[in-house]
């Protein structure tokens, strides 16, 4: 059985006290989701240290957004793999379409953030997703391809850490979702393209869908053979349609 997981990617979104009752409510609520759902957050920075310890008694993950590419030194205002892992962050989010539009995050700074962070004892939530003119010119499974390769070129040992998540640009904060059929069809593709270096291994890789996920839709992608999770953006921010999403397993 593979892992069922669904993550809020709250962006850059709550002051600390926003997040902290964010978290709370999460909290207050999680007993309402099943047992074999992990739920993780991904709060900004300036707020991990602080929620690290109550997340952890709930049994919540705790997920960063980025990591640095470095390790460590002279790059004013990164934050290090290794400094996540010492407040206790477990997950990383990595490639998010947002990191590589605007801050130009190519596959080969993917590739070293993924290595760090696995290196930190972090899973890595990794992205993938094609933006809408290249569903259109029906690129979109040479562009997922591509962006696959960085975990292609991990250790089979490394790779069976890694979280994947399908999301397709044109389907973020829009509100227009990937359709059930759509959001399988990429997955399985993705489970397929995995499965050709690492064998059964991706059978267990989970593979979140991503990109307008709310409470109204959620059964339905869950329900897919090759969905087994969310990675939710604007409907994290709210604590009962968080939770609501992951209750629609
Ligand atoms: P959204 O964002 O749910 O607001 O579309 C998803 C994401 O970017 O992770």
């Amino acid at each position: 059985m593979r892992k069922k997981i669904v993550a809020g990617n709250w962006k850059m979104n709550t002051t600390f006290a926003e997040g902290e009752a964010l978290v709370n409510a999460i909290i207050a609520k999680k007993g309402e989701v099943k047992s074999d759902v992990t739920l993780v957050v991904a709060p900004p920075f300036t707020h991990l240290t602080c929620l690290a310890e109550e997340l952890e008694k709930a049994g919540i993950g705790l997920s960063a957004q980025n990591c640095a590419e470095h390790e460590s030194g002279a790059y004013t205002g990164e934050v290090s793999a290794k400094m996540l892992a010492s407040v206790d962050v477990k997950y990383c989010i990595l490639g998010h379409s947002e990191r590589r539009e605007y801050y130009g995050e190519t596959s080969a700074t993917l590739t070293k953030k993924i290595a760090l962070a696995l290196k930190y004892n972090l899973t890595p939530i990794f992205c993938v997703g094609e933006r809408l003119d290249e569903r259109e010119s029906n690129r979109h499974f040479d562009v997922i391809s591509a962006q696959l390769e960085v975990l292609t070129q991990l250790s089979a040992e490394d790779f069976a850490r890694v979280v994947v998540a399908y999301e397709p640009v044109w389907a973020i904060g829009t509100g227009k979702t990937a359709t059930s059929a759509q959001a399988q069809e990429v997955h399985a593709f993705i489970r397929k393209a995995l499965a050709a270096k690492f064998g059964a291994a991706a059978e267990q890789t989970p593979i979140l869908y991503g990109g307008s996920c709310k409470p109204s839709n959620a059964a339905e992608l869950f329900a897919q053979p090759d969905v087994d999770g969310g990675l939710i953006g604007g409907a994290s921010l709210a604590a009962d349609d968080f939770i609501a999403i992951a209750k629609a397993f």
